[in-house]
């Protein structure tokens, strides 16, 4: 089988098409036909060789994080899917032995669930890895219905799924965009929105009294999120690190993980129309070097998919 991997990882150009023994899946494992697969910046970041250290020099890894795909074998024990079924699913990659842009790929059946019904497997490939960090931001944030909430980066792909999640939650959203992402955001469900490049934590205390009651940053804008929040409100970081506490501010940094319960819900909601996906362009996975490029460049609405 094909798969797209790096050995010496050091940019665009080392990204390989690499011919692989189609894996077998071992003890609570599915062999997954991949039919699609995002890539996202932790791709990017694995292909310039940011996690080159959790791999033993001149080792090829296979890419990519999530999927789209028919479930092909099943390992021992699996007992909630067979062959045939529909399936979208997270591997975590940066520890787990190979990614997921390949024509076959493993996955833990725990992290796996079946796909929407009647969405197409590019648009559903875009669901696994940003939809599940969106909602454990939200969790993490833990505000109650009614409550304020800002995005940083809403119109990106994992706020995108932020606005539109808390505002199912009952979160009054201010959506922190470039302007000509405002009626995107707005459609998402956002109460308000707040220009990127008009210092918007200005704008946000002008719209919220004292500031909001929490704000997730999957934009990393950092202090400038921060000083957004409200005395004792809770900051939610687009990275697992949780910036210093300042203001009796509660600070939290967020963590993606392979979570097929959850990420069956989500498929629930795409499928029930009540959370919506972007897909932006599909690429054959013989040029993913191009959709990694097209993904660098910046600028994208909606997922960059490969298509094997
Ligand atoms: N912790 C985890 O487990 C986890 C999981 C998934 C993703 N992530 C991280 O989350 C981040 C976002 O990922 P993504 O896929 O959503 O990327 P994305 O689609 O590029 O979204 C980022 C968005 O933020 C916007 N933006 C940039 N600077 C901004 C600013 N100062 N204020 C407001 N908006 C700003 C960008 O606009 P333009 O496109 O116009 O620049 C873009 O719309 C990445 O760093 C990714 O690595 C973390």
């Amino acid at each position: 089988m094909r798969a797209v991997t790096v050995t010496s990882p050091q940019g665009f150009d080392s990204i390989e098409i690499t011919d692989l023994p189609v894996p077998q899946p071992g003890p609570g494992q599915l062999r997954v036909r991949v039919r699609a697969s995002a890539v996202h910046p932790a791709d990017l970041a694995a292909a310039n060789g940011a996690f080159a250290h959790l791999t033993p020099p001149g080792e090829r890894r296979v890419l990519g994080w999530d999927l789209a795909g028919t479930v092909d074998a099943v390992g021992s024990g699996v007992e909630r899917f067979r062959p045939g079924d529909e399936v979208v699913g997270l591997t975590f990659w940066l520890a787990a032995g190979e990614g997921v842009q390949a024509e076959f790929a493993l996955l833990d059946a725990s992290a796996a669930a079946p796909a929407p019904v009647g969405v197409d497997p590019a648009l559903a490939a875009t669901l696994p890895l940003n939809a599940l960090t969106a909602a454990y931001a939200l969790d993490l944030a833990d505000l109650p219905p009614g409550a304020t909430l800002a995005v940083f980066g809403a119109a990106g792909a994992v706020g995108g799924f932020a606005v539109q999640l808390a505002a199912a939650r009952g979160l009054r959203v201010v959506a922190v965009a470039a302007a000509y992402d405002e009626h995107l955001v707005r459609d998402y469900g956002a109460t308000w929105f707040a220009d990127r490049s008009a210092q918007p934590a200005s704008a946000i205390r002008a719209l919220v009294d004292g500031g909001v009651d929490g704000v997730y940053d999957p934009a990393l804008a950092g202090a400038e999120a921060l000083s957004a929040v409200r005395d004792g409100g809770v900051y939610v970081n687009g990275y697992p690190v949780a910036p210093e506490s300042q203001r009796g501010i509660r600070t939290e940094g967020v963590q993606v993980a392979p979570d097929g319960v959850r990420l069956a819900e989500l498929a629930g909601l795409v499928e029930a129309g009540r959370l919506r996906l972007r897909l932006a362009e599909t690429y054959p996975l013989a040029d993913a070097a191009s959709a990694y490029k097209r993904l660098a460049a910046g600028g994208v609405r909606g997922g960059i998919v490969l298509v094997p």
